[in-house]
């Protein structure tokens, strides 16, 4: 064959690993010698090959370090779209957030919609045989109440693994909950008053909107940016002037972002927050979800323990379905304890015990490389598919961690449109502006990258792509 063909070829079978999200973006490629090695080509060849995918923007050189696979080219989604941020608190008014709860439960479309891992992502035998073999253990206190706090030694594995990233939690500060959505509701039961000013960042997850919306709470805005994350100084200048009670942020990997907000803005956040006496309810459902590099700090990590309420939940590391989550209080935990047990009395025990029994056996971290790494693939995957298929002038942020993609159509696109015309070909997509407080980001969907993208998928993206491509030349 000629050298001509070997390093085309060479370059072809590259250029589609990146774009299947086989080659990650900031993966680091083998060196000049060692691909000539493993692939039997000549070093000519082999520099040919990096050069056509350099040229085509796929890859970089680095100085002194060698040749990188680069992030999709995408431009990301502009900061908002949303219109100006409003000065004054203001109830949650966005008739839209209750239509988003009949279509969330759909199984029937194709499943861009919730924002879960694919079944095939988890552990589903191994927890299956947990659940089994603690009901027959011990039925008596499978079936029976729980402690309202939740099972000690379920509290403890959580404690454990907070003190890998640096939180130092107390057992006993930890309140077992029906999933993350659970804990953020009963912590503001517990610490507000209908009426009460709350933060929340925009664009932000609907249901976090639907609980401040059932609390009667008041909502001030501050924005959260693709690839940057909060701002701190936004939250400063609205405290400055408003008694606000709670700030409720999604400061790692946010939904619908994927933002990740750097470690120095948790610290002033918190900071902040301090100073004026407002809680920062954080909602870290996300934390452990980071394509790439180390676990990032929860807020809490910033605090003494007097002003953070740290939520998390199994619900995206191994299942959903389950419903354990958690809250921890530090010292708020009785006020946070006694809302549970009106509310519930108790999470279900055989979850729990389910919970205790896998994480004996099986190591969690490996599971979670593995999800971790096949979400970023399909991340990746998925970015590429909406630059190639969706109309130009679309824009996609590039998330660090999480589930979600947040996609910016072009100007003459509505989002509800293409939600709605989506939903008809059997596709579930959700519009942008089920994620603001009023019902900003008409220009934007969220598409969930749980599921690895199988023909199923891919047709389904060039499906939205077509159907986004009429609606623009419609209008
Ligand atoms: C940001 C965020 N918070 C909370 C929840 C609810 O989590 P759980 O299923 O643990 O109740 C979700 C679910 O998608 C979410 O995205």
């Amino acid at each position: 064959m000629s050298q001509d063909l070997l390093y085309e070829r060479l370059a072809e079978r590259m250029r589609r690993q990146i774009q299947r999200g086989v080659l990650r973006a900031g993966e680091r490629l083998p060196s000049l010698r060692r691909l000539g090695r493993d692939q039997r080509i000549s070093l000519a060849t082999a520099v040919e090959a990096y050069q056509q995918l350099e040229r085509e923007g796929l890859i970089e050189a680095r100085p002194r370090s060698g040749y990188y696979v680069r992030a999709a080219s995408a431009p990301a989604p502009r900061a908002g779209r949303m219109r100006h941020l409003a000065r004054a608190p203001m109830p949650v008014r966005n008739p839209a957030l209750l239509g988003v709860l009949d279509v969330q439960a759909r199984h029937d479309l194709v499943p861009l919609h919730s924002a879960s891992p694919a079944m095939s992502l988890l552990p589903n035998a191994a927890l299956a045989g947990s659940v089994t073999r603690a009901l027959r253990r011990d039925p008596d206190t499978a079936l029976n109440y729980a402690p309202p706090q939740g099972l000690r030694p379920l509290r403890e594995l959580i404690a454990q693994r907070y003190g890998q990233c640096g939180v130092d939690l107390d057992p006993d500060e930890i309140v077992i909950t029906a999933g993350a959505m659970e804990a953020i509701s009963l912590t503001l039961r517990s610490l507000t008053r209908p009426g009460d000013i709350v933060i929340l960042e925009t664009p932000t997850y609907h249901g976090l909107l639907q609980a401040v919306a059932a609390h009667g709470l008041r909502v001030l805005e501050i924005p959260n940016r693709p690839g940057i994350g909060i701002d701190p100084a936004h939250a400063r200048e609205l405290l400055e002037r408003h008694a606000v009670r709670a700030a409720l942020l999604i400061p790692n990997f946010s939904n619908p972002l994927g933002s990740l907000t750097s470690e120095a803005a948790k610290r002033e956040l918190v900071a902040v927050c301090a100073a004026h006496g407002t809680i920062v309810i954080e909602d870290d459902l996300y934390g452990e979800l980071a394509y790439s590099g180390e676990r990032p700090s929860p807020m809490r990590r910033y605090d003494d323990g007097e002003h953070v309420v740290v939520c998390g939940s199994y619900s995206k590391m191994l299942s959903p379905g389950l419903r354990v989550g958690w809250m921890t209080g530090a010292r708020r935990t009785a006020e946070l304890l006694r809302t549970k047990s009106f509310s519930t009395v108790a999470t279900a025990a055989l979850p729990q015990m389910a919970l205790v029994d896998y994480l004996a056996r099986h190591d969690m971290e490996r599971g979670l490389r593995r999800l971790r790494r096949a979400l970023a693939d399909n991340s990746l995957a998925y970015r590429q598919a909406v630059l190639e298929h969706w109309p130009d002038g679309t824009c996609v942020a590039e998330p660090a961690g999480g589930l979600t993609l947040w996609v910016e159509l072009p100007e003459r696109v509505e989002g509800q449109a293409l939600f709605e015309a989506a939903l008809a070909a059997g596709i579930g997509i959700l519009p942008g502006h089920l994620f603001s407080n009023r019902g900003d980001y008409r220009h934007h969907v969220r598409l969930s990258c749980g599921y690895p993208l199988n023909d199923r998928i891919d047709a389904a993206m060039r499906s939205l792509g077509d159907i986004a491509k009429r609606l623009a030349r419609s209008r």
